[in-house]
């Protein structure tokens, strides 16, 4: 099963009708890729990414997950197709421990428990150290880790992140990323909205920057830490032209 993970073409969406927030974003990540959605505060990368997980109404264009057509599918079903988001906060329960936290998330998929369970233990060791304790008494780090862990338990092909290293010493920021070098490694396709543009382009193989609603330039990461578009496009300087996907 390689090939495009996840295909978003041409996507309107927003809060009100009439007034798109994404206004036209097209990018493609193919499986086992880790693409960051880089740009400034307000251009609309966390509508996107909740757009694509069908959190907010899809107004124009498509999305696709390998070939099913998943545009504009509620939340709920898309955790079925193959789609999993890590929200930027409130991405766990915390008032329920760290493993009923996993038992729910296999619950929603129907999954088998331990079948479920077992293969995420042994990839986040901490997090079974620590299952007896409440989601919201684990450290930031950790909290981060148990919303990736949850993700995972459906065993998605394509995982979107917002945010994942707010709020984040750089040391926890290092752990998680790894972490998730980790869980593409096994396969998945990962998009990361991200602040950290450092961090994120070390992690990710390409990265588009969102302005306005929609892609201005998508590039190879390693190409983009030295480009100096990226920051006349934080800064809103120049109308770069779309780098090639
Ligand atoms: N729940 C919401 N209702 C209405 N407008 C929103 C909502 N969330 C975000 N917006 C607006 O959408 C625009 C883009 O926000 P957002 O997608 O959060 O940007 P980013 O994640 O790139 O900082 C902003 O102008 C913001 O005010
Ligand atoms: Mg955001």
């Amino acid at each position: 099963m390689t090939g495009i993970a996840l295909g978003i073409e041409r996507l309107e969406a927003g809060y009100e009708p009439g007034l798109p927030i994404v206004r036209g974003a097209s990018l493609q990540v193919a499986d086992g890729e880790i693409v960051a959605i880089l740009g400034p505060n307000g251009a609309g990368k966390s509508t996107l990414v909740k757009a694509v997980a069908g959190l907010v109404p899809v107004s124009g264009g498509r999305v696709r997950l390998g070939d099913d057509d998943i545009t504009g599918v509620p939340a709920h079903r898309l955790v079925h197709r193959g789609l999993a988001f890590v929200p930027q906060t409130e991405n766990v329960f915390a008032r329920l421990s760290v493993a009923e936290n996993l038992e729910l998330a296999a619950a929603l998929v129907k999954a088998e428990r331990d079948e479920r369970l077992g293969p995420v233990y042994a990839m986040f060791p901490d997090l079974e150290r620590q299952r007896s304790l409440p989601a919201g008494r684990l450290s930031g780090g950790q909290r981060q880790m148990l919303a990736v862990a949850r993700a995972l338990i459906a065993r998605p092909r394509v995982l979107m992140l917002d945010e994942p290293s707010a709020g984040l010493s750089p040391k926890l920021v290092a752990q998680v990323f790894d972490k998730l070098a980790e869980v593409r490694a096994g396969g998945v396709a990962l998009v990361l909205v991200e602040q950290n543009v450092k961090a994120a382009l070390a992690l990710a193989d390409r990265a588009a920057v969102l302005v306005e609603g929609r892609e201005r330039l998508v590039a190879r990461a390693a190409e983009l830490a030295h480009d100096a578009r990226i920051a006349d496009l934080y800064l809103g300087r120049v109308e770069a032209s779309a780098g090639v996907p």
